[in-house]
C-alpha cells in the first residue's frame, strides 16, 4: 500500500514503535512530519531516514511534549502548511515502565502516565481531527495488551492509561465517522524496543504462541495498514498485535 506524497504525522518517532512505524511509512512515500520530546533522537531519525531513502523523503520534525495542547496544535499546523493535507496520523508516544515509583498510588506517576499515554492521545487526535483532509483521514493510537487486561505487576498508571486508549478511540470514532475519519487502536503485547529488551532481559519470554516478543516492525505493519485506504471500512476497533 502506498502512502505517495501524503502526509503522514508521527508521534514518540524518536524511538521504538515509533521510529519503525516512520520508517515504514517513508519506505512507502508517505512525507512525514515527525515529534517526540526527545529533539536530539528525532534528529538521529530522521537522519536514519533519509539515508534509508532516496530521493529524500519529505520529513519535518518538531520537538515537543504531547502533554501541551497548544504545542499540538501548532504543530499540526506547521505540518499542514509545509506538507499539505493531513492523510493519518500514528499517536505513538508514551512513557511506559522504567520510572516506576515503586508505588501504585504515587501521584506524580499517575499525572506523568496519564498525561502522556491518554491526554497525549486526546490532544493529538484533536488537533489531527480539525486539520484532517476533506478526502477522509486515518488516525491510528497505541495502547498495550494491559489496555486489555490488567496485569499483575504492571503499574496501576500505565494499565489505566492504556485502558483509557482503548476508549477514548471507541468514543472519538464515533464523533468523526461522519467527517470520514476513522480511528482504531493497537494493543502490542511486549516488542523488543531498546526500552524492553533491557527491561527483559533477566526475566522469563511472556509466554504466547508465537513464542518470542514482537519486533517493532511487525506493529509498524499494522499501523500502516490501519491507516491505509486498504483498512477503509475499520473504524473504533482495538487490535491485539500480541503473537497469539
Ligand atoms: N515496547 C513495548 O513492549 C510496548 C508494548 C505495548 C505498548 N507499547 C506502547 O508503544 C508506544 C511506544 O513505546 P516504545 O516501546 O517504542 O518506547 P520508547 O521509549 O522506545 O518510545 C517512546 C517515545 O515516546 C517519546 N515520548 C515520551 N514522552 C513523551 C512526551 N511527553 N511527548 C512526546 N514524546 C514523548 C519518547 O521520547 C520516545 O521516543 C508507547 O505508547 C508504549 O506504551 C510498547
Amino acid at each position: 500500500m502506498s502512502f505517495a506524497g501524503k502526509l503522514v504525522v508521527v508521534t514518540g518517532a524518536a524511538s521504538g514503535n515509533g521510529l519503525a512505524a516512520a520508517r515504514l511509512l517513508a519506505q512507502r512515500g508517505a512525507a512525514l512530519s515527525l515529534a517526540d520530546i526527545n529533539a536530539e533522537g528525532l534528529g538521529k531519525a530522521r537522519a536514519l531516514i533519509e539515508s534509508e531513502n532516496s530521493p529524500k523523503s519529505h520529513i519535518l520534525t518538531i520537538a515537543l511534549d504531547v502533554r501541551d495542547s497548544a504545542q499540538i496544535d501548532s504543530w499540526i499546523k506547521r505540518s499542514k502548511d509545509k506538507l499539505g493535507p493531513l492523510y493519518g496520523a500514528a499517536d505513538v508516544a508514551g512513557v511506559t515502565e522504567k520510572q516506576l515509583s515503586g508505588d501504585p498510588l504515587d501521584a506524580a506517576e499517575w499525572d506523568h502516565r496519564i498525561g502522556t499515554n491518554l491526554t497525549g492521545v486526546l490532544h493529538c487526535g484533536r488537533a489531527q481531527a480539525r486539520n484532517a483532509s476533506s478526502e477522509g483521514a486515518s488516525n491510528v493510537n497505541v495502547s498495550s495488551i494491559v489496555g486489555l487486561i490488567a496485569v499483575a505487576g504492571v503499574g496501576l498508571a500505565y494499565t489505566v492509561s492504556k485502558h483509557g486508549v482503548v476508549g477514548l478511540t471507541r468514543r472519538i470514532a464515533q464523533h468523526l465517522a461522519p467527517k470520514n475519519i476513522r480511528v482504531n487502536c493497537v494493543a502490542p503485547a511486549v516488542v523488543a524496543t531498546p526500552l524492553t529488551e533491557k527491561a527483559f532481559k533477566d526475566h522469563q519470554i511472556p509466554m504466547n504462541l508465537m513464542q518470542r516478543l514482537a519486533k517493532p516492525e511487525e506493529l509498524a505493519s499494522v499501523i500502516a495498514l490501519l491507516l491505509s485506504q486498504e483498512a477503509s471500512f475499520l473504524t473504533g476497533s482495538t487490535y491485539p498485535v500480541d503473537g497469539g
